[in-house]
């Protein structure tokens, strides 16, 4: 089995923070003022992009003043969006260092410093309290986890009774192995999908209740054929999921759709909560 370390070094494509900066730059950006709006193309790192978070807020039943925790939160856009419309603190801890780095300078940026905080380690061992956040989420990073029992554990134990917890993943679908390279891996030995059902159930054992999973499927599909279409009609953009997921990333989509219509991926976004 790959080790974490292995993970975050198939997500570290040279210098992320500085990558970013250079395409804001050519996009004719300005970093002085710049807001978490026209950071969306780049730091909403996940099928469907903005779309996909705030389906998922939607979903979330969060309140101003809370404290969330996003797992494996990337360069910290999903968590920036929930800060700034909830009107609460988010929490974000990634295990690829330079997305923590890029992260930082962006909240700064942005001026959600104080809303936000971002910090490296690994989802299986939360350096957090018990029962320390009103809830959590986390999108588009289970794939990537061997220990998925330890990971819902780890995010059971740090949600108050009452919490409640948003996940998003491609499952396992039920035809076969996925083809690569994918958006998040390029070989099966980083790459753990399991079947929904399972999720369902790792999630049921390690204590969470209500549970309720939605079929992702066809809209990520839609959302891949947008990106495609509008890369061809326009050209390729200057600003967009290849400035961190590397050149490569059409390619990569264009297989997950592949995964999705055969039947070798199965998208799940799931809501649950930590009982009373
Ligand atoms: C597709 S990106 C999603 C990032 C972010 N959630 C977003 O939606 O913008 C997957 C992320 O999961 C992180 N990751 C993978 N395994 C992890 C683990 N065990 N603990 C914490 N983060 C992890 C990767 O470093 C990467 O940033």
């Amino acid at each position: 089995m790959a080790s974490t370390n292995a993970v975050a070094d198939y997500w570290t494509k040279g210098n992320t923070l500085k990558r970013i900066l250079q395409a804001l730059e050519t996009a004719g950006v300005a970093l002085e003022g710049i807001s978490i709006t026209d950071l969306a193309p780049i730091d909403q790192f996940h099928a469907r992009g903005l779309a996909g978070t705030i389906d998922l807020a939607n979903r979330l039943p969060i309140a101003a003043g809370q404290n969330l925790l996003d797992i494996g939160c990337g360069i910290g856009g999903p968590a920036r969006y929930m800060a700034d419309r909830f009107d609460c603190h988010v929490s974000g801890l990634d295990i690829t260092p330079g997305f923590i780095t890029a992260g930082e300078e962006l909240n700064r940026l942005t001026r959600m410093d104080d809303k936000v905080d971002l910090r490296v380690g690994d989802g299986v061992t939360l350096p957090y309290g018990s029962a320390y956040f009103d809830g959590a989420f986390s999108q588009h990073v289970t794939m990537n986890v061997a220990d998925r029992a330890g990971f819902f554990a780890e995010a059971f134990r740090v949600i108050k009774p009452g919490g409640f917890f948003g996940l998003s993943e491609h499952g396992l679908g039920p035809n076969g192995d996925p083809v690569f390279p994918l958006p998040w891996a390029d070989r099966a030995d980083i790459c753990h999908m399991i079947p929904p059902g399972e999720t369902e159930h790792l999630l049921d054992t390690a204590g969470f209740v209500g549970i309720e999973l939605l079929d992702t499927g066809s809209r990520y599909v839609n959302g891949y054929n947008e990106v495609a279409a509008k890369m061809k009609a326009d050209g390729p953009s200057v600003l967009g999921p290849h400035v961190i997921g590397g050149e490569d990333i059409p390619l990569r989509s264009s297989n997950s759709i592949q995964c999705i219509e055969e039947g070798r991926s199965s998208p799940i976004e799931v809501v649950c909560f930590k009982p009373v």
